[in-house]
């Protein structure tokens, strides 16, 4: 049995369908999730629906029991939760005996600058002392994460960032969850470390003049120094701690912090990854 956690958010739906769609039958999947209503939709597909808060610890070992595989989607939020919240998860699975446990980790975790980085590095770290056969699905960025306001910009007519000239290496979040959805379906995955990357690195002005040729407006990408990007990011609403994270992550992409490029993602899609340009476009036809 599959345990997906995180399955009624972006990625863990994704790679629900993924599973669903290379056969593996409904019964076998458990969604364990935050909000059981919330995956009403997958219950009444077949999946097995379970409640596992991370902030809610007791909910967690009955969540996993049974698991001969959990795919740990890692949390969102402020640095400190998260982290109390992955030990509670991987303290869960060994107590709940789960066969195998695949974690959604980060592009270079060991080594990354990202801020980011501090809670997987915690997590592998206290995943690696469990002694518990381990995957680590070290995924690079979604392009998503910056086509989200792609149509705002486009309106604008400005990508804004202070990620300079640095590029990233980055993937559609469907790429990545089929690929766990691959390992999660393979054999002998014990042990394995994938670093997953994007089979091309863009920079932003690069994705600001994607986003001028599919649309046929002007599209020019602003490099602003960190406090003026940060005061933008707080003018929409965004909660400080978010500010921080992607303030950081862009400073950290212009030192080349996801510029890297493997084959490991593409190899295990046994296709190429999906390229900047089809994301922009499936952003901007929306
Ligand atoms: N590589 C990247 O570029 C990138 C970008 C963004 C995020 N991420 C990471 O990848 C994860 C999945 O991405 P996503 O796009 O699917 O993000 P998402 O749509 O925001 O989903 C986050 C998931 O985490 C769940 N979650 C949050 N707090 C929880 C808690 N206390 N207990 C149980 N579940 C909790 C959410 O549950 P609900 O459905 O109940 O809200 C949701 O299912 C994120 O959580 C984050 O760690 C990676």
């Amino acid at each position: 049995m599959i345990v997906v956690t995180g399955a009624t958010g972006q990625f863990g739906r994704l790679v629900v369908e993924a599973l669903l769609q290379r056969g593996t039958p409904a019964s076998e999947i458990v969604a364990a999730v935050r909000t059981p209503a919330k995956a009403a939709d997958l219950a009444a597909r077949g999946v097995e629906v379970r409640e596992a808060d991370y902030s809610r610890p007791e909910t967690l070992v009955d969540a996993f029991a049974g698991a001969d595989k959990l795919l740990f989607v890692s949390s969102s939020g402020p640095e400190a939760d998260r982290l109390a919240q992955h030990r509670a998860v991987v303290a869960a699975a060994v107590e709940a005996r789960v066969g195998q446990l695949l974690y959604t980790s980060l592009y270079n975790a060991t080594a990354s600058t990202l801020g980011l980085a501090r809670v997987h590095r915690d997590t592998e770290t206290k995943i690696a002392e469990t002694g518990l056969p381990s995957v680590l699905l070290r995924n690079s960025w979604y392009t998503e994460n910056h086509t989200g306001s792609l149509a705002d910009a486009v309106e604008r007519g400005t990508v804004a960032g202070s990620a300079g000239e640095g590029r990233i290496a980055s993937a559609a979040r469907a790429d990545y969850a089929e690929a766990a959805a691959v390992v999660l379906l393979s054999d002998d995955q014990a042990g394995k470390v994938y670093e997953l990357t994007g089979d091309t690195n863009w920079s932003l002005a690069e994705l600001a003049a994607e986003a001028a040729k599919q649309s046929g407006k002007e599209v020019a990408f602003a490099n602003l120094p960190a406090d003026q990007y940060a005061g933008i990011l707080t003018s929409v609403g965004l909660p400080p701690f978010l500010v921080e994270l992607i303030v950081d992550s862009d400073l950290r992409v212009s030192e080349g912090a996801l510029s890297g490029i493997t084959s490991d993602l593409s190899t295990l899609l046994g296709r190429p990854t999906t390229p900047l340009a089809d994301t922009v476009a499936n952003t901007l036809k929306n």
